[in-house]
């Protein structure tokens, strides 16, 4: 019987695992974690993440062949092939701050596995790394490794939250790199049979180690490229009177480029985009590239632009000052279907009109009051770093008050804006949210989720991101 370990009980870990449990019933998995809360939640009836789906599939297995544990040196030493699925954040201090991805966490999970292992292992870099990371941690292992044979295979995981589980029980694709010689193959071909369970021969792709960890961090930054291609569009809509929507759905009808991933939104956010894309320019000036690096280092400047440009209309269409005025926001996780605040813009929106002076009434379904101060009072990068850096009592944000309802929040506010596009906030009655605003009534829809005539029918003045523009803010200064 195969034994699988799997270090980082995250977002990509525990899904993951709990994925490989379900669908091979007779390996044994163990997701263990240095983080006690973490492991003791998945060990609950409220699991540490909210996913669509994992509830059914944790319960299906957990206690069966699927184990949630903080003995993480026993599981490592038991298993035959160990995940490393742990943080790989933006480094905050050093060489490369900023940029270049931190691998302490990482590091540190390869020294403890070296260290306590007494058997051979295959070791699966599961997180996102830079290109290159298996030799370095090849280093660590071997140098340690007290004549132990250690294989590295590099296995990123595509999954997008929110839709985790459908996104692992039919991957596009699974990818797995190997050292090229007899023993990387066969480790190869270890992992290809765990996938080969459920995922179509023809959809597991195996490449050397720097392709397939290269491929997730080109992968992300083209996802992320659309995105502030179809922003960068949506500015110039505005200003032309295209609309962004129709603009897309002729672009995307093209099967060479394809519909997904061309929503204008207030700009995209997540654990991942915005740092992958940092490590990518980086490890791109690192190799003497400055022009490749300059091309990419694009995406995430213009995505710090349609945050900006949206907090800037905000302010100007308002008589050019949100002070002590009463702004609802509706959605702070940084897309629908999760509870995940990591990177969201809503937290540069919400920055960028706290120091406009407004009065913020957050609501969003999944995110609690705490989470949203903590997100407001750390800063950049500090929030995939462990807890000492996060400030554990956040400083009280006078200007801020968190609402468990769409309708308190937006109580005698003088303006509404959307960041995360909830199903729930399509229907809301907004004749009644309406009648309870101070007049004008303003919606500034980030995500272009409401019916924009609709609602100025009703009365309220709307801005939609790429939309043809209201008289009224049309007449109000332009924006940059
Ligand atoms: P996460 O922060 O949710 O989980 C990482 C876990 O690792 C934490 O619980 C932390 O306590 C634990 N950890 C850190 N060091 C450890 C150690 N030495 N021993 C044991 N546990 C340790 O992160 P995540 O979102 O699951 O992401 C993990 C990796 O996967 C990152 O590299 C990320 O880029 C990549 N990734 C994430 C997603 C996503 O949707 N979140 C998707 C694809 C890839
Ligand atoms: C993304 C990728 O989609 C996954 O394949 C990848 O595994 C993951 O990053 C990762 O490496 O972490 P995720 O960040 O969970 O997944 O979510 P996405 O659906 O990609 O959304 C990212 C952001 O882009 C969100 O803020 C979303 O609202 C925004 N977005 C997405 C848009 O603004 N417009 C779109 O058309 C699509």
């Amino acid at each position: 019987m195969v034994k699988i370990c799997c270090i980082g009980a995250g977002y990509v870990g525990g899904p993951t695992m709990a994925v490989i449990a379900l669908k091979c019933p007779e390996i044994e998995v163990a997701v263990v974690d240095i983080s006690v809360p973490r492991i003791n939640a998945w060990n609950s009836e409220q699991l540490p993440i909210y996913e669509p789906g994992l509830d059914d599939v944790v319960k299906q297995c957990r206690g069966r062949n699927l184990f949630f544990s903080t003995d993480v040196e026993r599981h490592v030493c038991e298993a035959d092939i160990v995940f490393v699925s742990v943080n790989t954040p933006t480094k905050t201090r050093g060489l490369g701050a900023g940029k270049a991805a931190d691998l302490t966490y990482w590091e540190s999970a390869a020294r403890m596995i070296a260290d306590v292992s007494k058997s051979s292992k295959i070791v699966v870099e599961k997180s996102t790394v830079p290109v290159k990371t298996a030799e370095a941690i090849e280093k660590i292992l071997s140098h340690n490794s007290k004549g132990i044979n250690f294989q590295i295979l590099s296995n990123p995981e595509f999954l997008a939250e929110g839709t985790a589980i459908e996104d692992l029980f039919k991957p596009d694709r699974v990818l797995i790199g190997g050292r090229e010689t007899p023993e990387g193959a066969k480790a190869v071909k270890t992992l290809k049979d765990v996938y080969a369970h459920w995922v179509p021969e023809d959809r597991i792709i195996c490449t050397n180690l720097w392709s397939a960890e290269l491929s997730k961090l080109a992968a992300n930054a083209f996802l992320a490229q659309r995105i502030s291609s179809v922003n960068a569009m949506s500015a110039l809509c505005e200003a032309t009177g295209a609309d962004v929507t129709e603009v897309s759905h002729a672009v995307g009808k093209d099967t060479r480029i394809g519909s997904k991933f061309l929503n204008a939104s207030v700009g995209f956010g997540g654990s991942c985009f915005q740092k992958d894309i940092l490590n990518l320019v980086y490890i791109c000036e690192c190799n003497g590239l400055p022009e490749v690096a300059h091309y990419w280092k694009q995406v995430i400047l213009m995505n710090d632009y349609q945050k900006t440009r949206f907090v800037n209309r905000v302010v100007a269409s308002m008589f050019n000052t949100v002070a002590n005025k009463k702004v609802a926001i509706l959605g702070f996780a940084f897309k629908k279907d999760t509870g995940d605040t990591r990177e969201t813009p809503a937290i540069d929106v919400c920055k960028g009109l706290l120091g406009d002076k407004a009065q913020l009434s957050i609501y969003d379904p999944q995110v609690s009051e705490d989470q949203i101060r903590k997100d407001l009072s750390m800063n950049k990068f500090d929030w995939d770093h462990p807890a000492h850096l996060q400030p554990s009592s956040p400083t009280a944000i006078k200007q801020l008050s968190v609402v468990w309802d769409a309708y308190e929040a937006t109580k005698d506010a003088h303006a509404v804006c959307i960041l995360t596009e909830w199903d729930e906030f399509r229907n809301l009655d907004y004749q009644k949210m309406f009648d309870n605003m101070q007049k004008p009534a303003f919606v500034f829809d980030g995500r272009n989720v409401v019916d924009a005539e609709k609602l100025r029918n009703i009365g309220f003045i709307v801005y939609s991101i790429g939309k043809p523009l209201d008289a009224w803010l049309k007449d109000m200064p332009a924006v940059a």
